[in-house]
């Protein structure tokens, strides 16, 4: 499973363009639970049910939780790259499924924060 969110307006949502949005794996990478967006005010971050952890809707990284205690790449959710046409569409690229790309789903993927 895949999330594909808008940023908030501080983070560049409100721009015309690829962006503005993400898609991150679904799966959290403590123990496997589906985590949702909450894009409300005072949230604005991925929440898992489970056991809490959060994760940063700009990085996919962990930033609360048990998540953000394991070790790279175990805490920054996978994600893979988008694009847009000329009409606006976008698109996901054929991703690269390793932890210095785009990540393994459940595992995590390396990244320069
Ligand atoms: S499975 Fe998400 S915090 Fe444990």
């Amino acid at each position: 499973m895949w999330q594909l969110i808008r940023l908030p307006q501080e983070l560049g949502g409100e721009a015309n363009d690829v962006s503005a949005f993400r898609v991150y794996s679904n799966i959290c990478l403590h123990l496997w639970c589906l985590w949702k967006y909450y894009p409300d005010e005072g949230r604005k971050r991925g929440e898992c049910p489970c056991h809490a952890s959060t994760y940063d809707p700009m990085t996919g990284l962990a930033t609360g939780g048990p998540a953000s205690l394991q070790a790279p790449p175990s805490n920054v959710l996978p994600k893979p790259d988008l694009e847009a046409d000329s009409q606006g569409y976008l698109y996901i690229t054929p991703p690269k499924f390793d932890t210095a790309s785009n990540g393994i789903v459940g595992y995590g993927r390396f990244v320069k924060i």
